[in-house]
């Protein structure tokens, strides 16, 4: 394939080095843990930034803590950016791929850039801070924030499980949450945003497919269920005597779990993802369970009333077991359907370097949902090896992640040159 023989920021190995530099950001442990509004993640946004200058470009991190560089046009210039970028944050021992793969890309664009063919539109390059929702609840907080969906006020509200607030983590990193409404894009600034991704799902494999274009983004409601019963002696009482908070739990989960078999639509996912266990010793019967659940849908309908029938179901089970329940809504995204003028940039760019496309919905949350409200966006993704993700076993080749990132280019010269 031409462009990647000839372009050297394309290359494999480096794209591969430059993932590294990024996975070694991590707390110990098995895979990377560089969790939203932390000092690794600070520190995944200095080594873009100084990555960004090392190609001769000028970036700035907003009072959201997103790292932002653009590439001024170098022919006949016109108003209006193409972006194009990721996240830097992980989940707890998630994988070096999940954001990073995007951002990678996003610097060998960049560097790419300048090879002489002209570009007409700033390009704008993006890493996002705070995309996982794992730390927070809330999902896509950097991209969120530019786009006006979340405001400071929320950051007061949103905690980890420790008790601190999103914004207080913010401030401990040197960001600056009070100010988070000078963050927000003017969208008559920009033309179009492209995001590459990792699939974090099978369809490309199984389908011996290299490239995916997205057309809808999952939405996600997110909801903390707590079952209050009463804690007790294991010997001492009898099992009829029982209120224990963590049989009950254990049928909520299976329910959730028959919800999503059950529903009509394949795109219905509903986990149980954490749940402690109080007072959690092998001699007391539970007294108190809390757990989240994540009900991912392609359509705001089923979404909502997926969510509604888990707190339904948890209601019914605590009833029967005499257990005391409270469900709260954490966040809600609607699904997003893309652009489909990005969605036939891509795939016009994938033809025009000879390889086959992929239409198909994303499970998976994106910045680029978020940034869809302000302008034409859209999403590339790359395969997953066995579809893991959000895991030490997640994997994509350099030679995939080479094709993405070629893909991309395309994809940006061909936005750029649109009216
Ligand atoms: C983001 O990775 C998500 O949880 O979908
Ligand atoms: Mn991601
Ligand atoms: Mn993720």
């Amino acid at each position: 394939m031409s462009t990647l023989a000839t372009v050297p920021a394309l290359q494999p190995a480096r794209l591969e080095e430059t993932l590294r530099r990024f996975a070694a950001l991590s707390e110990p442990g098995p895979g990377v843990s560089r969790l939203a509004y932390t000092r690794l993640e600070r520190q995944a946004h200095d080594l873009f930034a100084s990555l960004l200058a090392d190609l001769g470009i000028a970036s700035y991190t907003d009072a959201a803590g997103n790292t932002i560089g653009e590439l001024a046009p170098d022919a006949e210039p016109r108003p209006g950016a193409i972006g194009t970028g990721s996240h830097l944050d992980s989940v707890p021992h998630g994988g070096a791929y999940d954001g990073t793969v995007g951002v990678v890309a996003a610097l060998a664009v960049a560097a790419a850039a300048g090879a002489g063919r002209p570009r007409h539109r700033p390009w704008r390059f993006v890493a996002f801070a705070a995309e996982e929702g794992a730390r927070f609840g809330q999902a896509c907080n950097g991209s969120r924030i530019v786009v006006g969906l979340t405001g400071a006020a929320d950051l007061r509200q949103l905690t980890d499980r420790t008790g601190t607030t999103m914004a207080a983590a913010m401030t401990e990193c040197g960001l600056a949450p009070e100010r988070v409404e000078t963050a927000r894009w003017d969208p008559r600034d920009w033309r179009a945003f492209v995001e590459l991704h990792i699939e974090q799902g099978t369809v490309l494999e199984h389908r011996r497919v290299p490239v995916g274009v997205v057309d809808t983004v999952s939405g996600s409601t997110r909801l903390r269920v707590s079952l209050t019963g009463v804690a007790s002696h294991t010997g001492g009482t009898p099992m009829e005597n029982r209120r224990d908070a963590l049989a009950a739990a254990a049928e909520c989960v299976l329910d959730c779990e028959r919800l999503a078999v059950a529903a009509a639509d394949v795109n219905t996912r509903i986990t149980v993802g954490a749940l402690t266990v109080e007072p959690g010793a092998i001699t007391i019967i539970p007294g108190r369970v809390v757990f989240t659940v994540d009900v991912r849908e392609t359509d705001y309908g089923r979404q909502r009333a997926a969510a509604h029938a888990v707190g339904q179901r948890c209601r019914t089970v605590a009833a029967r077991r005499g257990v005391d329940v409270e469900v709260e809504e954490l966040a809600d995204t609607p699904p997003v359907v893309l652009s489909r003028e990005v969605a036939a940039a891509a795939r016009a760019a994938a033809t025009a370097l000879g390889l086959p496309a992929e239409v198909l919905a994303s499970g998976a949350s994106h910045d680029t949902q978020q940034i869809s409200r302000l302008m034409p966006a859209g999403i590339v993704f790359v395969p997953s090896r066995g579809g893991l993700s959000h895991s030490p076993g997640e994997f994509s080749t350099a030679d995939q992640i080479a094709v993405g990132a070629a893909v991309l280019l395309e994809t940006m010269y061909r936005l750029d040159a649109t009216a």
